[in-house]
Parts: structure tokens; sequence; C-alpha cells
């Protein structure tokens, strides 16, 4: 049986309360949330996962202060332009998933160079969902398959077709930071039979150790997709 999740998803929370606790704002709690990451992507491609997905910003999240909704996109540009080089050199195909409107112009610009100047690797597609939602992504899809003038009954194979990364398999294991029990809208379809983890841990504490639970807890589950027992 594979042991190993084929795509991990992760929704990256609990930035904010970490710099709370040391007193510092919360943008610095998201600039050491976005450094861990860095690192994170390494520590998953060793475990030889495949797909790699994080939650960074979703649709709801323009809803925070215009302060520190900037602030994130100001790193996020610093991120990819700093970052793409290393995730390419581990062989990371770098990707986005989510809406592409509201999204600052120059950064967007930049994503674009980052899927462009990576789109040759291999060995780890590494997705960042940026503003993403789940309910936006099959929105999204509902209205590209009637642009496309689909007709007749639609199945699940023709909806799939206009997600955001149609070809990405379905996240096998969801990891959520922080103590929240829930989805907050990531991956709402795709995560149908997803196995869920969750960690007291703020993300930016996340560390080897913290995945290596995560993945031990997920090697031990039994999938059974509403079969019976193998
Ligand atoms: C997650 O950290 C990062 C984003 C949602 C952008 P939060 O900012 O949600 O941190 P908490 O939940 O307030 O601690
Ligand atoms: C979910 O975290 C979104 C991301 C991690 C990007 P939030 O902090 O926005 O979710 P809620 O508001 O606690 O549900
Ligand atoms: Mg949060």
């Amino acid at each position: 049986m594979k042991t190993v999740p084929d795509h991990l998803a992760i929704i990256l929370d609990g930035n904010g309360r970490w710099a709370k606790r040391r007193g510092l704002p919360r943008l610095m709690g998201h600039r050491a949330g976005l450094r861990k990451l860095e690192e994170m992507v390494r520590l998953v491609k060793r475990q030889g996962i495949r797909y790699f997905s994080v939650y960074a910003f979703s649709t709801e999240n323009w809803n925070r202060p215009k302060m520190e909704v900037d602030g994130l996109m100001s790193l996020f540009r610093y991120y990819i332009r700093h970052k793409v080089d290393a995730i390419k050199a581990e062989g990371g195909r770098i990707r986005f998933a989510g809406r592409r409107e509201n999204i600052p112009a120059d950064l967007l610009e930049m994503m674009r160079w980052a899927e462009e100047r990576t789109a040759g690797e291999t060995t780890i597609d590494f997705i960042l969902c940026l503003n993403y939602g789940g309910r936006a992504e099959v929105l999204d899809a509902v209205n590209a398959l009637l642009e496309s003038g689909h007709r007749g009954p639609v199945t699940e194979a023709d909806l799939r077709r206009f997600f955001y990364l149609p070809d990405v398999p379905d996240p096998d294991l969801i990891v959520r930071t922080s103590g929240e029990l829930r989805l907050s809208n990531f991956w709402l379809w795709e995560a149908a039979y997803s196995e869920f983890y969750f960690t007291d841990i703020h993300w930016p504490d996340f560390d080897e150790a913290a995945l290596r639970t995560a993945l031990e807890d997920y090697a031990g589950r039994e999938r059974r997709y509403g079969g019976l027992k193998s």
C-alpha cells in the first residue's frame, strides 16, 4: 500500500497568533510563515511527495485590514522574486491556484514569470493557492463550461476540465495548523475523500518533526472511498 500522500495540502494558519504571542505585528508572523514555507518545500520533496499545495490567501482574506492585505501582497512579491530559483533548483514546478482577478497586476506578472520559469521541472509541483476559494473555483468552472458551449448533462470530468489545475490529483491529506477545525473554503470539491490532520502548532513553528508526525498519522489511515475494507 502506498503510504506517502501523492498530494499533500496544508492550510497555513496561525501566523497572526504566532506573532501576537511574541508581541510582534501580524505581518511579522506572515513573514515568518513564508520563510517556513521555503524550508517546507524542500522537506516535503524529500518525503517523495509529488504535489504540494498550500493555502496562502483565500477569497475571503480580502476582508482583512488594507494594511495587512497590502503587506501580504508585498510578501508574496518578495517570496516569488527571491525563491523561484531555489525551488527550481529542487526540481520544483511553481503553480498557482485561485482567481486571477483582483490580484495586483505586477504580482500577477510575477506569478506568470515564476510559472514559466519552472514549467519544465518535474520533481514536485508546488502549488500556491492565492486568492483561492473552493466555491469560486466551482463557480468559475461552471461559468467557463457554459461559455464553452457545452450541451447536455454535465459530468464530473466535464467540470474538472475547467478547474484551476485539472491535471492535479485530489489532495490525499489536508493538514491544518493552529487548531481550527475547518476547511475555510479550501479544495472543497477536491477534498471529497481527503484525509484530515489537525495540529495546534502555529504555522511558523511547524517543522520537520511535525511534518513527520502528520505523515505517520496518514500512513495509518484506512481509505475506503465508500467501499468495504480491503
Ligand atoms: C494564516 O495566518 C495566513 C493567512 C490567512 C493569510 P492567519 O493570519 O490566519 O493567522 P491567525 O489565524 O490570525 O493566527
Ligand atoms: C484560512 O485561514 C485561509 C488561509 C490559511 C489562507 P483563515 O484564518 O482565513 O480562516 P478562518 O477565518 O479562521 O476560517
Ligand atoms: Mg487564521
